[in-house]
């Protein structure tokens, strides 16, 4: 629909990007096809340049697919049309954007022009492999546009860059250049490799957090990159790459990948697989890509932790959590070593939330990680034996009493002094 829609206006639309690459990759064993994101540029020839060819068709498309969302984002001609949750569709989100046509050395339907309008816009993307179209207005309908050997690349599993400058200007290409490397089981190609380490050895990233310049946008996409790896079931090699590379550095200019990280982020895994199988925490856990990075970001300097937290815009609850990481890696250490009975390491340890003591966890000794354990596991979910309601009957008058008996009930459950309730009225009485 969306193609004849542009045909009758006279206009061609393409398929681009990432989804023309897992299309001529379908038959390769390393990728899954996953069609959830398509991207489709238009080339309108100046027709509509007030609102943007790309939204013009959106527009359209939406009246036809009524279950669509549509979004516009003015600025940059983009449109885009969200299925959510269909039945059929599950989540499909289509970006529709406005071929760039500010190089056309004049508007014409003439082929050499339309060709530069498609390449223009081709050339300002990453690597080769994203940066083929797929043609779907006639005529010339389902050729593939590769101006700048994509198709040798993916054959021959190859990652490379179309430009030098492509990492200086947007350093989050590295963390998607290793992205991709890691998922297809490609090489970075040789002068792609240099172009990372000379973007890398400017300091560029390092520079614009440093000297405090905004650039909440790149961090939004840094933060979107370090999500996709770090969720991704491949997230080990992909991080080990980025830290050969130096690219860790775009966290924090003093991050890497020492053999301490390496030991906590393993034993995350080993502590993840055991608590899933065995018993839930009365909080739930972040998800584990969000405390693999705050593992990350724990290994920085405790001054720099909130800031780099901050920066990425991980949420308050995140920042604080690595404010107060050290004060409480203190605190537990010490209280927790010589200390065996259960309701001081209940009361000590309810205090954290699970992400806390997750971390905690990983950071600490055995024996520390033993009582964490063993919070979680037998003392979290432990209750006073008697509610309310029952001390009201034993003749008790509600107020600030009762949460004070209760307390005293529920540490002398915890340590085992008492196990029923008749014991727990006998202790009251
Ligand atoms: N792109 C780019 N530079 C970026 C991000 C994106 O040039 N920093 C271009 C690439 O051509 C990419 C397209 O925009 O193919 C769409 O980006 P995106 O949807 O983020 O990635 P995909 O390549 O579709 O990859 P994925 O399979 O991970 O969605």
């Amino acid at each position: 629909r969306a193609s004849q829609a542009a045909q009758a206006r006279g206009w061609h639309l393409y398929l681009v990007g990432g989804a023309v690459r897992d299309l001529l990759l379908e038959n390769d064993p390393s990728n899954q096809l996953m069609l959830h994101d398509i991207d489709l540029v238009v080339d309108g020839f100046h027709q509509s340049a007030d609102v943007g060819a790309g939204v013009e068709l959106a527009r359209e498309l939406q009246q036809i697919y009524q279950n669509s969302r549509l979004e516009i984002h003015g600025a940059f001609q983009t449109a885009a049309l969200l299925w959510h949750k269909d039945p059929e569709l599950d989540c499909l989100w289509v970006d529709i954007a406005t071929a760039r046509t500010e190089f056309y050395p004049y508007p014409a339907a003439n082929p050499e022009v339309e060709a530069s309008s498609i390449r223009q816009d081709l050339y300002r993307r990453d690597f080769t492999i994203n940066a083929m179209a797929l043609r779907l207005t006639s005529p010339h309908g389902g050729e593939l546009l590769d101006f700048f050997g994509g198709l040798i690349d993916l054959r021959s599993r190859k990652i490379r860059v179309l430009h030098p400058n492509s990492f200086i200007e947007d350093p989050t290409r590295i963390y998607r250049g290793v992205r991709f490397a890691i998922r297809f089981g490609f090489a970075i190609e040789q002068r792609t490799a240099e172009y990372i380490h000379y973007a890398i050895n400017s300091g560029v990233y390092d520079r614009t957090v440093q000297e405090n310049i905004k650039t909440p946008a790149l961090h939004t996409r840094l933060k979107a990159e370090l999500k996709l790896i770090l969720q991704a079931p491949y997230w080990q090699s992909a991080l080990k790459l980025l830290d050969q590379l130096g690219a860790l550095q775009c966290i924090h200019y003093t991050c890497n990948l020492n053999y301490g990280i390496l030991r906590e982020l393993v034993l995350l895994e080993k502590l993840l697989k055991i608590q899933d199988r065995f018993w839930q925490p009365a909080q739930q856990l972040p998800p584990t890509w969000l405390i693999r990075l705050e593992i990350l970001i724990s290994s920085l300097e405790p001054e720099y932790r909130s800031k780099v937290a901050e920066n990425l815009q991980l949420s308050e609850t995140s920042v604080n959590r690595l404010k107060k990481l050290e004060a409480a890696q203190v605190e537990i250490n010490r209280e927790l070593a010589t200390c065996e009975l259960a309701s001081v390491i209940f009361n000590l340890l309810q205090k954290y939330d699970s992400g806390t003591l997750m971390l905690m966890a990983v950071k600490s000794s055995r024996e520390i990680r033993r009582k964490i354990w063993y919070y979680w596991r037998d003392l979290v979910h432990v209750q006073p034996l008697l509610k309310g309601d029952d001390l009201k009957k034993m003749g008790y008058k509600p107020g600030p009493i009762f949460k004070q008996i209760l307390d005293h009930l529920l540490i002398a459950t915890l340590d085992g002094k008492i196990k029923t309730r008749t014991q727990a009225i006998e202790l009251l009485t």
